[in-house]
Parts: C-alpha cells; sequence; structure tokens
C-alpha cells in the first residue's frame, strides 16, 4: 500500500524571539479575551440546548472563557441515530479517501492550527506551552499519521490461497457505533480516541472530559474542516453517567474506545455485563485507566539522573499523566545527592499561569482534585511514618496551586505509595541497600495498577533482575529513563492489570481493535 511514510513531527521549542512563541501566545491572548459558545454535534447539527456550564481555566477559576451546552437523553439517542445514519456511506467509502481525511488534519494541526490547538490546551488544561505542544500538536499529529499506515499493515493481513481456491479477508469496521469516552489531560488521546475507530470505517459517539471541552471543540474543528462527513463523530457532553447509560443501553454499541479512571471504566463494564444480552455484537471494550507508575534505583544508579526523572517524571504538567512518576524506591547509600539534586531543582521551577513560557508547573484540573490533593498533603504533614521534603503549600485563591511536593515515608505501605493522587506529589520509600531484591517484590506487590515504570542502574545483572522482576508491573518499562512522555510508533503505550486492557495505544495492536473480518474463502 502506497502511504505517506509516518515520521514523528518535531516538537518545536518555544524559545525566545522565535515566530511560533509569537503565535502562540498571541493565539492565547486573543482566545482568552473572547468566550465560546460549545454546542453539541451530532449529525449535520450544531445543537445548544441552553443548559450550559462554563468554562474557567484552573489557572484562574473566576475567568469564563467560553461555554458548553448539555444534552438530555434525547440528545443522546438522536446521536446515535444519527451516527447509524452515516454509517453505511463511510463505511463503504475507499479507504484513502478516510485516510486523506486525517492526514489532512494532521496537517492542519502542524500548520495553521498549531497556535490554536496549543492555545485551547493551554487556557483549558493548564498546560505549559512546552507541555501543549508534545501532546495536542506532536503526539495528536503523529497518531493521526501513524494510524494511516497502521491500517495499511492491517489491510495486508491475508491469509494464503492455493491453485483453484481464493482465500481472502475482509478487514471490515465493527457493526454498530463506538461510544468514545476522553479525559481532560491528552489533547492527542481526546483526538486519538475517535479518530482510531473512524479511520477504520466506524461512526462515533464522542463524549469529551468536561475540563477538555474547549479544545476538544477545536478538535472537532479541525476533523470538519479537513472533510469529515457529518455524523462520522458526533459530539455529546453532559451528565456522564446518564450518556453512559444511553449508549451502553443501545443495541448497536459496538465498541468503547476509554481513556479515565478505573473506576469508571470498571462501570462501564458492569453496564455493559448488565446489558449483555441485547447487544447484536460484543462490544469490544479497549480502556486505558489509571497508575501508581514507580521509579526504582539501583545502588549502582546515577544520582542525577535520577533526581531528573523524578523532577521531570513527577511534576511535568503537575503530575497529572496516567505515566508520571508517584512512587520512587531510592537506595540508602544515594538518598542523600539525590534528595539534595531534587531539593534543588524543585526550588528552581516556577508555578503560574501557563501564559509565562517561564513557568515549569501551573494548577491542576479542578477544586475537586485540588481539594483532595491538599487532604493528602496535609495528612502527611501530621503522620509519623511521613515527612515532607519539597513543597507542602498550596492555593486556591486564584487558581488550583499545589506546590511539587515530595513526601518522603519509612512506610513503604504508606497511603500515598498505594493510592494514585493525579497531581504534583511525589512519595519516596528509602530502602537498604543490602534490600535490592526484596524492594523489587515490595514495587510488583504495592500497586493494583501496571501501567509505567522506569529502573535506573548501571550494572546489567540488577537491569536484568529488575526487567524479569516487574515484567507484570508495568505495560511501559524504562530503563535509565523517566518513566513518562512515550512517543507514537515509538514507545507503544498502555498497561494491564487495573491499568487497562493493554491495547498499545499508537500501534497497530489499537486499530485492530476496531476491525471485525470477513473471511472469504471462493472455489474456482
Ligand atoms: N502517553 C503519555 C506518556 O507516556 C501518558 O498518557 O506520558
Amino acid at each position: 500500500y502506497n502511504v505517506p511514510k509516518a515520521i514523528n513531527e518535531t516538537v518545536k521549542s518555544y524559545a525566545p524571539g522565535t515566530l511560533e512563541r509569537e503565535q502562540v501566545l498571541a493565539t492565547f491572548k486573543e482566545m482568552y479575551n473572547t468566550t465560546v459558545d460549545v454546542p453539541l454535534y451530532i449529525g449535520s447539527e450544531e445543537i445548544r440546548t441552553g443548559n450550559t456550564r462554563n468554562i474557567n481555566p484552573p489557572f484562574d477559576h473566576k475567568k469564563v472563557v467560553g461555554v458548553f451546552h448539555q444534552a438530555e437523553k434525547a440528545h443522546v439517542e438522536k446521536a446515535i441515530a444519527a451516527a447509524l445514519e452515516a454509517k453505511p456511506k463511510w463505511a463503504a467509502m475507499a479507504w484513502e479517501q478516510r485516510a486523506s481525511i486525517f492526514l489532512k488534519a494532521a496537517e492542519l494541526l502542524a500548520g495553521p492550527y498549531r497556535a490554536k490547538i496549543n492555545a485551547a490546551t493551554m487556557i483549558a488544561q493548564a498546560k505549559t506551552v512546552h507541555q501543549a505542544e508534545i501532546d495536542s500538536a506532536c503526539e495528536f499529529i503523529d497518531f493521526l499519521r501513524f494510524n494511516v499506515e497502521f491500517m495499511t499493515q492491517i489491510y495486508a493481513e491475508q491469509p494464503i490461497s492455493s491453485e483453484g481456491i481464493w482465500n481472502r479477508m475482509e478487514h471490515r469496521p465493527l457493526e454498530g457505533f463506538v461510544y468514545a469516552i476522553t479525559p481532560f489531560n491528552f489533547t492527542a488521546i481526546a483526538g486519538n480516541l475517535p479518530s482510531a475507530p473512524a479511520l477504520m470505517g466506524n461512526v462515533v459517539v464522542w463524549k469529551p472530559s468536561a475540563a477538555q471541552v474547549y479544545s476538544a471543540n477545536v478538535i472537532m474543528e479541525v476533523f470538519k474542516l479537513a472533510g469529515l462527513p457529518d455524523g462520522v463523530i458526533n459530539m455529546v457532553h453532559g451528565n456522564p453517567g446518564m450518556i453512559s447509560e444511553t449508549l451502553t443501553s443501545s443495541r448497536d454499541l459496538a465498541g468503547v474506545h476509554f481513556t479515565g479512571s478505573t473506576d469508571v471504566f470498571n462501570n462501564l463494564w458492569t453496564m455493559i455485563g448488565q446489558n449483555i444480552n441485547i447487544y447484536k455484537s460484543y462490544p469490544r471494550i479497549v480502556g486505558e485507566t489509571g497508575g501508581k507508575d514507580f521509579v526504582i534505583a539501583h545502588p549502582s544508579s546515577i544520582p542525577a539522573q535520577v533526581s531528573t526523572a523524578l523532577s521531570r517524571g513527577a511534576f511535568e504538567y503537575q503530575g497529572q499523566k496516567c505515566s508520571a512518576a508517584s512512587r520512587a524506591y531510592i537506595p540508602q547509600s544515594i538518598w542523600p545527592t539525590v534528595k539534595d539534586l531534587l531539593v534543588k531543582d524543585l526550588a528552581s521551577m516556577k508555578m503560574g499561569s501557563p501564559e509565562d513560557p517561564s513557568n515549569f508547573v501551573s494548577a491542576v484540573i479542578t477544586e475537586a482534585s485540588f481539594d483532595k490533593l491538599a487532604r493528602y498533603i496535609d495528612t502527611a504533614k501530621g503522620a509519623k511514618d511521613a515527612e515532607i521534603v519539597a513543597g507542602g503549600n498550596y492555593d486556591k485563591s486564584v487558581g488550583y496551586f499545589i506546590e511539587p511536593t515530595v513526601i518522603v515515608t519509612t512506610n513503604p505501605k504508606y497511603d500515598t505509595m498505594c493510592t494514585e493522587l493525579f497531581g504534583p506529589v511525589l512519595t519516596i520509600y528509602v530502602y537498604e541497600d543490602a534490600k535490592w531484591s526484596e524492594t523489587l517484590k515490595l514495587v510488583d506487590e504495592t500497586s493494583p495498577y501496571a501501567l509505567t515504570g522506569a529502573v535506573f542502574s548501571q550494572d546489567r545483572y540488577a537491569i536484568e533482575e529488575a526487567t524479569k522482576a516487574l515484567e507484570n508491573s508495568a505495560g511501559n518499562f524504562y530503563i535509565n529513563d523517566k518513566p513518562t512522555g512515550a512517543v507514537v510508533g515509538q514507545q507503544p503505550f498502555g498497561g494491564a492489570r487495573a491499568s487497562g486492557t493493554n491495547d498499545k495505544a499508537g500501534s497497530i495492536l489499537n486499530l485492530v481493535r476496531w476491525v471485525s473480518p470477513r473471511t472469504i474463502k471462493e472455489t474456482f
């Protein structure tokens, strides 16, 4: 198959004096001083129900940058009908035409829409310009381009034939519609979850996170401008329970493409289980959920490498990545050096509005998230088996700001070593050097999740031992690198256990879930 060779989009620097910096900051300002009115996108219609919610930047929560309209049950049903109506024509369309739409979307994001999608992600999700660039520009563009290549690999997957017999496989879309549910923390994921099934000929009802509607609206604008026909991807907002109940009780539910919390994913499985007898086909359920991602350093590791991995891996984007390092195991022998470097590094990190590119961290996403994190920090302040060695302050008067915080505990099962917090709080357990092998066991047993993890060592035997001991503890395992920042096509992403179905976003293994092949045998 002849398709453009996918290569990863180059991350722009946004250094002072660059054109991209000037453009993104001008776009930020312009968007910040206007308001948007985000409708439901159902078929060819933009529906404004009048039942609205405000969109507030997390770093300046009194400011209103727009509203979004919420759906009633009837609108969700209408979205299913619109998707099913669009289905026959879309599924019958030549794959090259579908691919061209998404490649065009990638070009729009790489060029004329780059500043807008980045500014939207900065405003609504409080990403710094660098974090926005690697997410809403580069990763999103990569998903779109690489998926086209993966699609042709799937189509190339054909059985063998023999003389007088022709065996073949048709990689058809699923029968029905796909429900895409996307999280606030990655605009790229919000773009990929509806577009990957759509590329394969499916139709989609998409519900973005309430905290991400603002950039989701830009995604819809880009898809439409790229030529996506009406009804192929329908976007609804509103009560998540009602939306999920309505969609999972449709007999045409063919798949779920989810990224979000383990609890919400478990509820979806339960809803689908309760309705199992109504469906035409068993729905494909693909989900990436929580994590309690680890860093374990061996006594042979380089302290500066470990400390950088912790400050970047735990605190970039305020720790709100499913891949963020949130528990670390450091040997006594190197702990004083690692601690020194880490504390110094964190003290130099500036916190504030993403409008200032020199800020390294910004606000956490919502008041609920802020309150939860503040509670955990307060508990650590009063705990006998824990101590705060960096950060620990918080303030929500203007935005939901939590200082990057490091808790050190003498209890390897301390609450924040086990519970996912999804914020800028890292917990460290300092272990005796001689207990390396026991500590590996502890890493494996402490959390129900298995998303990402990293080992640091200069000793190949130790790396080998950790790689084996932790084989089920992380779907993305890093050796001498931080556990975040997976790149499409380079580190296919996803984990098992309580972290999801491990269908590796950014690889052929994800895309293959969105086809229902028919095998045909013909004899002559
Ligand atoms: N893919 C992101 C990362 O690796 C997390 O979702 O950081």
